[in-house]
C-alpha cells in the first residue's frame, strides 16, 4: 500500500527491491551499535526490517541515529541492499536485505516503557492492561486482532451470500433476560427511569421476524453483569442471527457450515463429516455436564443398581436418600497414592464428600472401602466396569447434580493430568434436547430463555422433564453458542410466563410489546448466537478472553487503561439525572 509518507510496509521489502530507494516508517525496536555502525530493527504491524547506518558517507544521518532510543517513531529513507551471506536471517521475510539509512526523521520520541515490545514477556497482566497501547503493539497481540478482523469479514461474507440482512438493534433498550444482571443507564428526561443495556438482542431479533425480515444477522455487543471467568467478559460480542420458516435442523446445519468456514479459512482445518450430536440427557449421564469435552473418553457410568442392598454405609445412605452412585474408570493407571489423595481433595473442593476408589493390582484388589463389600458385589463391580489389572475406579455417591458436578471436574482434571487430551484437536459437538425448565430452590427458571419453544406437550406432572427445541454448540468443553426455535404464538408464551411466575403486570410491562407482536402475524422462527470472543480464543490459541478483546475489563470488571468505571465529579450531572449518592466506605 502506498501512502504519502512511506513507500511500503517494513516486512514487504525483500531482495527484489535491491538497489532501490525506499522510505519506511515504524518503531525502533532493537538498537545495536557494532563497532561504530548502528543497526536498528524498524518495526510496523507487518514485521521488522533492518536499518544500517553509514558513519562515513551519511554521517549526519548516523549521528541522528545515535540519538534514537527504543520505540522512537522513525521515517527512514535509504537504499535496499543485500546482506552478506553470514548475516542472513532466515526467520524473517526481510532477512536477506537491509536498508542503508541515508535520511531519517524522528517523528516522535518515547519515554522509557514498562515492558519490552516482544512476544514473550513475563509482565503482570494488570501492567499490560494499564499500558494496553504498548501491549497491543506486541506482534502476537497485533496478529490476534488481524485474525479477529478477518473472522468478522468471513462471517459477514457468509451471511451476505445467504441473503441475510444486517440490522443494528439498540444498546439503550429494555431488559432482555438471559440470566445475568442488567447494566442500567439512568434517563435524564424520564427521571427515575432506566434503560438497560441488552444482554442479547433476543427479543428484538424476534420482532424483526414479525416484520418479515426473514433472515437477520448482526455482529453485536452484549452486556451482562455477572461473575467473570477466563472466558467471560461483562461486554462481549455475539454473532447473532435469526431466520423465519426454518427447522432446528436448518439452523444447526447453517451454524455448522459457518463454523467450518471460519476454522477452515483461519486455521486451514478441513472437517469432512458433520459435527457429532448428543442429547442433553446423554451428555449429563456420560460426561456429567452439558458441555462435554469429547477429545478423550474417561466416561462416567451410573452403577447405582449394584448397590441397592449394600452394607457400605456411605453408599447405602445415599441410595436410600434417592441419590446415585457413579463411577469413572482410569485404565492402566499410573496414579500414585499421593495422586489419589490429591484427587480426593480436588473432588472435595468441588463439592464431594469423599472419593472412594478401588484399584486392581496383580495380586488382587486394593481399596480403603473393599472390606465393606461382599464378594458378589465386588464381582459385579468388576464385571460391570470391565476391570483389568492396573485399572482404577473412582466412585461418586450423592445427589445426581452434585455427583455430576464434581465427577465431571475430576474427569477433566484426569484428562489434563494424564495427557489424554490432544491439544491440536477441535472436537465440536451439538448438545440437543435441553430441558425447558430447571428448578432453582423453589423457583422454576428457563434453561435457555423464556422464549424457547417446548418440544413436548406440557402438563401438570411433566414440567421438569419437558424438553425444548434448544441446542448448544460446544467445542473442546467450551460452550461456543446456543439457540432455539422460538415460541411464536401469544397463548403459549403467556403460559410459559405463568409457569415462570412472571405476573400478568410484569409480563405486560416487560414483554407486552413482544406479546402484541406475537399476536400480529409472527411467523415460526428460530436462531442462534455464537460467542465471537470465545471462537477467537480457539483461533488464536489464547487462554484468556482478555487477549482477544482490544480493551477488555479485568476480572473485577474495571478498565485499567481508562480507569472506568469512575466517580462522577459534577454534582450537576447527577442532579440532572435525579440521582443522589449513598456514601460508600471507600
Ligand atoms: P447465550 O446466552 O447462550 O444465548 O449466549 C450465546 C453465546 O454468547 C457467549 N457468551 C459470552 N461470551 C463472553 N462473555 C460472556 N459473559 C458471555 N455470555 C455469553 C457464549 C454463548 O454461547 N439470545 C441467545 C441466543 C439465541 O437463543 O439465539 C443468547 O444470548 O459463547
Ligand atoms: P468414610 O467412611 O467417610 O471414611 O469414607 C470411606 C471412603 O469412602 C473414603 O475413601 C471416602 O473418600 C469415600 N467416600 C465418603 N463419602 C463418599 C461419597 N459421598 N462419594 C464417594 N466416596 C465417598
Amino acid at each position: 500500500m502506498k501512502t504519502s509518507i512511506r513507500t511500503s510496509y517494513c516486512a514487504n521489502v525483500d531482495e527484489s527491491a535491491q538497489n532501490q530507494k525506499v522510505t519506511l516508517t515504524g518503531w525502533a525496536s532493537t538498537i545495536r551499535d557494532h563497532g561504530g555502525i548502528i543497526f536498528i530493527d524498524l518495526r510496523d504491524r507487518t514485521g521488522i526490517v533492518q536499518i544500517v547506518s553509514d558513519p562515513i558517507n551519511f554521517k549526519e544521518t548516523h549521528n541522528l541515529l545515535e540519538e534514537v532510543k527504543n520505540e522512537y517513531v522513525l521515517k527512514v529513507s535509504g537504499t535496499v541492499r543485500l546482506r552478506s551471506e553470514e548475516s542472513i536471517n532466515s526467520n524473517i521475510s526481510t532477512g536477506k536485505i537491509e536498508i542503508l539509512a541515508e535520511n531519517i526523521e524522528v517523528l516522535n520520541t518515547c519515554i522509557p516503557i514498562p515492558f519490552q515490545i516482544q512476544d514473550e514477556i513475563e509482565t503482570d497482566e494488570n501492567i499490560r492492561l494499564k499500558f494496553r497501547y504498548l501491549d497491543l503493539r506486541r506482534p502476537r497481540m497485533n496478529k490476534i486482532f488481524l485474525i479477529r478482523s478477518e473472522t468478522m469479514k468471513i462471517t459477514r461474507d457468509f451471511f451476505d451470500q445467504d441473503r441475510f440482512i444486517e440490522v443494528e438493534t439498540p444498546y439503550l433498550t429494555k431488559s432482555t433476560p438471559e440470566g445475568a444482571r442488567d447494566y442500567l443507564v439512568p434517563s435524564r428526561i424520564y427521571q427515575n427511569h432506566f434503560f438497560a443495556l441488552p444482554q442479547s438482542p433476543q427479543i428484538l431479533k424476534q420482532i424483526l421476524m414479525t416484520s418479515g425480515f426473514d433472515r437477520y444477522y448482526q455482529i453485536v455487543r452484549c452486556f451482562r453483569d455477572e461473575d467473570l471467568r477466563s472466558d467471560r467478559q461483562p461486554e462481549f460480542t455475539q454473532i447473532d442471527f435469526e431466520m423465519s420458516f426454518v427447522s432446528e435442523e436448518d439452523i444447526i446445519e447453517f451454524t455448522e457450515n459457518l463454523l467450518k468456514k471460519i476454522f477452515n479459512k483461519i486455521l486451514n482445518i478441513e472437517f469432512d463429516s458433520n459435527f457429532e450430536r448428543i442429547t442433553y440427557q446423554e451428555s449429563m449421564e456420560r460426561f456429567g455436564n452439558d458441555r462435554p469435552d469429547m477429545r478423550f473418553d474417561l466416561e462416567l457410568k451410573d452403577i447405582t443398581n449394584l448397590f441397592k442392598e449394600t452394607n457400605f454405609k456411605v453408599f447405602n445412605q445415599v441410595v436410600e436418600a434417592g441419590g446415585i452412585i457413579k463411577a469413572l474408570k482410569v485404565e492402566k493407571s499410573t496414579l500414585s497414592r499421593k495422586d489419589i489423595d490429591e484427587l480426593t481433595v480436588f473432588a472435595q473442593e468441588n463439592g464431594a464428600k469423599g472419593l472412594a476408589w478401588i484399584k486392581v493390582n496383580e495380586d488382587g484388589l486394593q481399596s480403603p472401602i473393599i472390606k465393606f463389600f461382599s464378594d458378589d458385589e465386588l464381582k459385579n463391580i468388576k464385571k460391570e466396569m470391565n476391570l483389568n489389572t492396573n485399572d482404577i475406579i473412582f466412585f461418586g455417591a450423592g445427589f445426581e447434580d452434585e455427583v455430576n458436578k464434581y465427577l465431571s471436574a475430576v474427569r477433566l482434571k484426569l484428562g489434563k493430568d494424564l495427557n489424554l487430551i490432544k491439544n491440536d484437536e477441535f472436537k465440536f459437538v451439538w448438545v440437543t434436547d435441553f430441558p425447558l425448565f430447571i428448578k432453582e430452590g423453589q423457583n422454576l427458571n428457563s434453561v435457555h430463555h423464556p422464549f424457547t419453544m417446548p418440544k413436548d406437550e406440557i402438563n401438570s406432572t411433566n414440567i421438569l422433564s419437558v424438553r425444548s427445541c434448544a441446542y448448544d454448540i460446544v467445542l473442546n468443553g467450551t460452550e461456543l453458542g446456543g439457540g432455539s426455535l422460538r415460541i411464536h404464538k401469544r397463548d403459549l408464551q403467556e403460559k410459559i410466563f405463568d409457569l415462570l411466575k412472571i405476573s400478568k403486570d410484569e409480563s405486560k410491562d416487560n414483554f407486552g410489546f413482544l406479546l402484541d407482536a406475537l399476536d400480529s402475524g409472527t411467523p415460526p422462527h428460530g436462531g442462534l448466537a455464537l460467542g465471537l470472543d470465545r471462537i477467537l480464543m480457539f483461533l488464536t490459541n489464547s487462554d484468556s478472553i482478555r487477549d482477544v478483546i482490544a480493551f477488555p475489563k479485568t476480572q473485577k470488571s474495571s478498565c485499567l487503561l481508562t480507569n472506568a468505571p469512575s466517580k462522577v465529579f459534577s454534582e450537576k450531572q447527577l442532579l440532572e439525572l435525579g440521582i443522589e449518592l449513598i456514601e460508600s466506605e471507600d
